[in-house]
């Protein structure tokens, strides 16, 4: 029997093991991989594989249903309801059960032992502005950790575990931010760190202050989905009523990865007939019709979040739209992804400051600041966090283990 630290992510998943007499360790989920995305793919007989795995058999044509981003659906309205998954419906909490199972049993074939207890992370705010919400959210994973069988189920704040991984490198006391920006939120932790603090058992008092919003990667994705990728297909093309666009909802649900399963449904397909024959211009609704009738919004969004990724590189990157007609192609670029995100940077910035002003701090008084999350890689928005405290010394964490990593320490002191 051990105990586990599971980093649950809107994007992607960790978990790492203390087992007696061995030092917290991550497993390998998929592969040699100790991250796997956070999918899960049901084939028509709801036979379900994940991971990689998951979106590869997508990818490959296989007919079924691709999940993604499962974990926004517990800070929003989708958490009551349900998606058809072969030949049933299940609710959005078991089909989160479904994936937290295989992935526990495949860590447990891993680590070659069952695994009954359980520090699961969670983002500061699931939901914004919602304590309700919160609750509920954080009361539906206790509730699935049950169901899967562990016994022990505890939570701590995904950027209180990064500083509990960051703080094995800390040499002397320091006041650090820890900004973990992820698929799905942004989550902030200001925390005295020292190597003598390490061992003591309450850090309540070593933890100043906490904030999130929920903007993460998977907003950014939607943004440059919706500005480069969605007007080929019709979003904002005027009907012949004047004065009014296409209706928009169709465009945003295939932007977003959470919803896109909502438009592959005949419904949606007749209205979008009839939107076509309104249209000034049909030949653009008919790329939305025929990526619905194909079940392709999720090609559409794992390219716009490829494309995404290459822009923290490279100033413009191309999307292959041939596949939907002949030579089409969306050419995203640098300064698309920064306007685009505006609204979601300052969103960022501003969250930060919150916390800044909750700790009763001078942006000055910052010594670190720690970074994780796939999200802190995208410059803009780097760069716009480190302007807030500009006299940190910045460290780079691991990107994706990070916050694993220490809720398996934290796990190894509560249950170890
Ligand atoms: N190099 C990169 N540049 C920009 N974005 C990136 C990069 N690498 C990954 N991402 C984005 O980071 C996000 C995933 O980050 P991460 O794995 O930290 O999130 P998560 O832990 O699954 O989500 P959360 O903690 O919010 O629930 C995705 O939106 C992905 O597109
Ligand atoms: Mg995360």
């Amino acid at each position: 029997m051990s105990a586990c630290g599971l980093d649950f992510g809107t994007s992607n998943t960790t978990l790492g093991v203390c087992a007696p007499g061995r030092a917290p360790a991550l497993v390998a989920l998929e592969g040699d991989d100790v991250t796997i995305p956070s999918a899960i793919f049901f084939d028509w007989s709801s036979n379900a594989v994940i991971g990689r795995a998951a979106v590869g058999a997508y990818v490959d044509g296989v007919q079924g249903r691709l999940l993604r981003s499962l974990k926004s659906a517990l800070g929003s309205s989708l958490i009551d309801e349900t998606t058809q998954v072969g030949r049933k419906r299940l609710r959005f909490t078991q089909v989160i059960a479904r994936y937290l199972e295989l992935l526990k049993e495949r860590a447990e074939g891993a680590s070659g032992g069952a695994l009954t207890q359980v520090v699961h992370g969670r983002p500061v705010h699931f939901v914004d502005g919602d304590p309700e919400g919160d609750r509920k959210a954080e009361d539906a994973l206790r509730d699935i950790a049950h169901s899967i069988g562990f016994t022990d189920v505890s939570f701590q704040f995904e950027p209180i575990a990064a500083a509990l991984d960051y703080e094995r490198q800390v040499k002397r006391e320091e006041i650090a931010m820890v900004v973990d920006i992820g698929g799905g939120t942004s989550d902030f932790s200001i925390v005295r760190l020292s190597p003598k603090r390490r061992g003591k058992a309450d850090r309540s008092g070593d933890v100043l202050a906490n904030g999130g919003a929920r903007v993460g990667g998977v907003d950014f994705d939607r943004r440059l989905s919706l500005a480069s990728v969605m007007p080929l297909l019709g979003f904002g093309s005027p009907m012949k009523r004047p004065g009014l666009d296409a209706p928009s909802g169709y465009f945003h649900d295939l932007a977003t990865w959470s919803s896109i399963n909502r438009v592959y449904n005949q419904h949606t397909l007749r209205e979008v007939r009839d939107v076509r024959r309104e249209s000034t211009q049909p030949h653009l609704i008919e790329r939305l019709q025929r990526v619905i009738e194909l079940q392709r919004g999720h090609t559409l969004a794992i390219d716009v979040e490829r494309a995404k990724i290459a822009l923290s590189q490279v100033d413009e990157t191309f999307i292959d739209l041939g596949w939907l007609e002949d030579q089409l192609c969306a050419k995203p670029d640098r300064a698309a992804l920064v306007t685009s995100s505006e609204r979601l940077t300052s969103r960022i910035v501003q969250t930060v400051r919150e916390c800044i002003g909750q700790a009763g701090l001078r942006a000055d008084q910052l010594q670190a600041l720690f970074l994780t999350g796939g999200t802190t890689q995208i410059p803009h928005v780097r760069e716009a966090v480190m302007r807030e405290m500009p006299a940190a010394r910045v460290i780079e964490g691991d990107t994706f283990g990070s916050v694993g990593m220490g809720l398996t320490i934290e796990a190894q002191r509560r249950y170890g």
